[in-house]
């Protein structure tokens, strides 16, 4: 087997959330020339692509997801003009850069949905998903069946003006568009694909990807929350009859025409289903983000349902994400933070006690993995969650909000309510969203140098200790450890991109050892041992052979060869 080298299989891609990443113009939101001026900086790292979260035009109720004009920019982010400077800046110097693609649904200030909504015989009626109300025993009229929104309550909204719902899996401003109708589908290829393929956009990550196909039953989800009415619907919404169909379509109507990559965002799924998307020769998309390792100690269908997890799980996890490509033509992908994500050094490694020392070991984790690789803004300087003592009003998440709200509700009048809140804080302190939204620490100076003036959203109060000046400064930090095994990746990058992963020993509740395989090879080329526990442990390797330590983020005055000291991690090459 000959490796089939391919730009977008071995870059590695740096994801900018745009409100939070640099504020140009001092108004307190990150924006377009804030990341141009940062270019330069991400080619430092090691970064090849850039993907921009939506930079869209969007009333922001879910923070751009919600798009009322796929070819325009939000104001608060620039202008057309500053988004080609951005894709020129990136182009110049070697970089390229991909876009989010949000097509399950729009903002409902999108002139689509505008016409949708007016009137029962518009054209555009179908573009959308709207049912006529259920009505209870006692009159009372209530939303078409049981399926919840992935931010609490109803997917469906009531619309005054024709007397029915519309779907929104999402927020209220985001009803789902209607993929079953052909004139939709083409003008969602034309107004939010051809038109960025054709400004030099080198690719997307495609939001929500597995959704667009409903079950046309639209009948009531199964009971998963026995505690709730409405109830998640993946079952009748994700990975649906025609979704294949649609990406095919997708596929052979547009992406193929030019030399651009693709990601989705498909969540969990099983093996074969996973396979379907992604293997080269249905042509579909290029890869897939599977959730497992970054949801691991999650119930799937509600994360604040938090269960949490023991090593044994996570390697289960690793080992899907990366492994479901093993013997097949599909490709993979590597990531452990993204906007939707709590931070990692916090949620996996120990911010507190070996904050440094566990994120140099998660970026060996990264960077050793097969597939292609996505780091998310601040990740590389270890930036951590919130602190637990922020009031729940520094959380500025729709997804948060709504989950609380709707949790105050429910339980507000019960007397162990504070009881109750505080665990719920606990878990929202671990698994929000907004920690990855907080702006990002570039120096020591106010705000953390994200801006000028009190940002949209809180610094996280730790900026003076952890920022990018600092670290640039400091020949041990753990961004000049990011570069380093970006660096090494890339040297050896048959065997950690490419190469095939076989973990040595699953058991084991504390340390994590693998190996890497070029195809074909007859020995273990690449052995990594992992200590992810704050205790010291003996080490001796479990296979035989010349071993050359590559990497290792133990200080040298600590480094023992026989024993792994906490969150030590090594990287060998066998010889
Ligand atoms: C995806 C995005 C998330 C957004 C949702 C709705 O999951 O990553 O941020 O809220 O889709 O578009
Ligand atoms: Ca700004």
């Amino acid at each position: 087997m000959t490796i089939d080298h391919t730009w977008w299989k071995e870059a590695t891609i740096y994801q900018i959330w745009p409100a939070s990443y640099k504020d140009s113009n001092g108004d307190g939101i990150g924006d377009i020339p804030g990341a141009i001026s940062t270019l330069d900086y991400l080619k430092d790292l090691g970064i090849d692509i850039i993907w921009l979260s939506p930079m869209y035009k969007s009333p922001m109720e879910d923070m751009g997801y919600d798009i009322s004009d796929y070819q325009d920019i939000n104001p608060d982010f620039g202008t057309l003009q500053d988004m080609q400077d951005l894709i020129d800046g990136c182009h110049k110097r070697g970089m390229k850069i991909i876009c989010d693609l949000v097509i399950n649904h729009t903002s409902d200030q999108h002139a689509w949905f505008k016409e949708s909504r007016s009137s029962l015989d518009n054209p555009k009626r179908d573009w959308y998903i709207w049912k006529k109300p259920r009505y209870d025993a006692d009159g009372n009229r209530q939303p078409p069946n049981n399926w919840s929104s992935y931010f609490s309550g109803s997917a469906w909204t009531y619309d005054e003006t024709t007397d029915e719902y519309y779907l929104r899996l999402f927020a209220n401003g985001q009803p789902d568009l209607n993929w079953e109708n052909e004139e939709c589908r083409q003008a969602i290829y034309d107004s939010a694909l051809k038109f960025w393929f054709e400004r030099g956009v080198d690719g997307f990550r495609i939001d929500t990807a597995g959704l667009y196909s409903k079950d046309q039953s639209f009948a009531d989800a199964p009971i998963v929350f026995k505690d709730q009415y409405y109830q998640p619907s993946s079952k009748l919404t994700h990975n649906g009859p025609r979704i294949h169909e649609f990406h095919k379509e997708m596929f052979k109507k547009v992406t193929s025409n030019y030399d651009v990559m693709t990601v989705g965002e498909v969540g969990r799924c099983t093996r074969d289903e996973a396979l379907k998307y992604v293997s080269a020769a249905r042509n579909e998309m290029n890869m897939i983000f599977l959730f497992d390792a970054i949801e691991v100690g999650c119930n799937p269908d509600d994360k604040f349902r938090y269960q949490g997890w023991k090593l044994t799980d996570f390697k289960d996890a690793i080992r899907n994400q990366s492994d479901f490509i093993k013997g097949t033509d599909a490709w993979s992908t590597v990531f452990i933070e993204n906007h939707d994500q709590p931070r990692c050094v916090t949620r996996l490694g120990n911010a507190k006690k070996f904050h440094d020392k566990s994120g140099k070991l998660l970026a060996t984790l990264q960077t050793t993995l097969t597939g292609t690789l996505f780091i998310y803004q601040g990740q590389e300087i270890g930036m951590t969650n919130l602190p637990r003592s922020w009031s729940i009003d520094e959380y500025k998440d729709i997804n948060t909000i709504n989950y609380y709200k709707a949790f105050k509700e429910k339980f507000g009048n019960d007397k162990d309510f504070e009881e109750k809140e505080a665990k719920l804080l606990d878990v929202i302190n671990l698994m929000a969203r907004d920690h990855a939204r907080s702006p990002v620490q570039w120096s020591d100076a106010k705000y953390g140098g994200f801006s000028t003036v009190e940002p949209w959203m809180r610094v996280n109060d730790n900026y003076d200790k952890i920022n990018v000046e600092s670290q640039l400064n400091d020949p041990d930090s753990l961004l000049k450890f990011y570069q380093k095994v970006l660096k090494l990746r890339k040297e050896y990058k048959d065997l950690f991109i490419y190469g095939s992963f076989e973990i040595l020993d699953y058991e084991n509740e504390k340390v994590f050892t693998y190996v890497k395989e070029l195809p074909d090879a007859k020995h273990p080329n690449a052995y990594v041992a992992l200590n992810m526990s704050d205790d010291q442990v003996d080490f001796k390797p479990l296979i035989e052979g010349k071993f050359k330590l590559v990497a290792c983020n133990a200080d040298s005055d600590e480094f023992d060869e026989k024993v792994l000291t906490p969150w030590e991690a090594r990287v060998y090459i066998l010889e």
